[in-house]
Order: C-alpha cells, then structure tokens, then sequence
C-alpha cells in the first residue's frame, strides 16, 4: 500500500515538474502559439491544390509538433521535418512523435542555419521582423516550384499568389491569415 502512496506522489511531483518547465518556457524564451485546427485543415487544403505530390515539409518554427503531427497524419507519405532553436519543445515534439507513432524529423536547429534547398513545402507561423531575412533566404535558396505558406506574418517584397483567411468577422483581420507563395 504504501507503494502505491509513493508511486502517486512521483507522479504528481513529475507532473508538476513538467508544469513548471512549461510555464518557464513561454515566460523566458519566445511564446509558443501553435496554428488553430481551423488554419491547419486550410493548410491541408492548400498542400492538396498546389503540391500534392510533395516529397519534403518543412514546418520552420515547429513549436511542440502540432502542424507536424497533423501534416503527417493527413499525408503518411510525405517527409515531415520540424525544426526549432528550442531543446525543450523538440523534446516535447518528439514525445508527441514517439506516441502517436508519427515518423518526423526533427530539428533542433536555427531555421537561419538549415539548408532548404530539397524543400517542396514550407510552413511559417514566426515573428513578423524575422519575415524579411527569412524571405531573403527561401528566394535564395528553394527549388523552382517550391511552396511556402505563411501565417499571420507575412514577406514583405514577394507577392503571394493567393491568400486565404482562416477567419471571418474578426477584430484582427491579419490573425491566422495564410499567404501562399510559390519560388519561380
Ligand atoms: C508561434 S510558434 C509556432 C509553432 C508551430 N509552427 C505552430 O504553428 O503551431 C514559433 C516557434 O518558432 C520558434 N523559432 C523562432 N525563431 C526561430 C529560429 N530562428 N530558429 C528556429 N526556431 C525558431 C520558436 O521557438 C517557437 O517555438
């Protein structure tokens, strides 16, 4: 009995734990605001109109995984790559992976330092002033053909070939708006 006593308490002080890195992780580092469901099946719908055929997905900030998880649900086939500066979401991210048996790729990386160049599909959801040197380095750097979906934030010199709202009648007609580019 007194076992179980002892077992119930590490599980509660673990889950506390975890509690407690969780929360230092928005407050120290960048928040974590993971993509609306609602946006995520627009994403879906975007990769089947342009890309169905897509070998590589890059989600370039993938937070705790729940694009990636959910890409790779919809589309077993696809080589899903996640990558973030943040070892603790990785770690979650793989967590998440390694329960639901999804096989991702993740990257504990700056998206600054990866090489891009095999990417068929790219997905940001990132700060607005990391828009400008990121535009800079997928014009660079992506095949022809190549496309990039943003979220909310936006490139401020390439022009999207569609744009698609995840929203109707909202206060912040930017939030959860998605821009589709395609690399020449
Ligand atoms: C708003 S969250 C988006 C999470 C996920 N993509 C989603 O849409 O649900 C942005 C993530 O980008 C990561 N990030 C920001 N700048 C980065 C960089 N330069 N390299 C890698 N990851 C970065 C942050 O750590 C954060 O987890």
């Amino acid at each position: 009995m007194i076992w179980l006593l002892f077992i119930f308490l590490i599980i509660i002080f673990l889950l506390y734990l975890f509690f407690i890195i969780f929360a230092l992780d928005n407050l120290i580092f960048s928040h974590d605001l993971p993509t609306s469901n609602k946006a995520i099946l627009k994403v879906i719908e975007i990769i089947k109109k342009y890309n169905p055929q897509a070998s590589n997905f890059y989600d370039l900030g993938c937070g705790r995984g729940k694009v990636v998880l959910k890409i790779k649900k919809e589309f077993p086939n696809l080589n899903v790559y996640g990558v973030d500066k943040n070892k603790f979401r990785i770690f979650i991210s793989k967590l998440k992976s390694l329960i639901f048996r999804k096989k991702i790729n993740f990257i504990n990386k700056n998206i600054f330092d990866l090489d891009l160049s095999k990417a068929d599909i790219v997905y940001t959801y990132l700060w607005y002033d990391l828009m400008p040197i990121l535009e800079t380095k997928l014009r660079k750097e992506l095949k022809s053909g190549a496309i990039v979906i943003t979220n909310t934030s936006f490139f401020s010199n390439w022009q999207p070939k569609e744009i698609v709202n995840t929203w109707e009648n909202i206060s912040d007609p930017n939030f959860e708006k998605l821009f589709i580019y395609q690399k020449n």
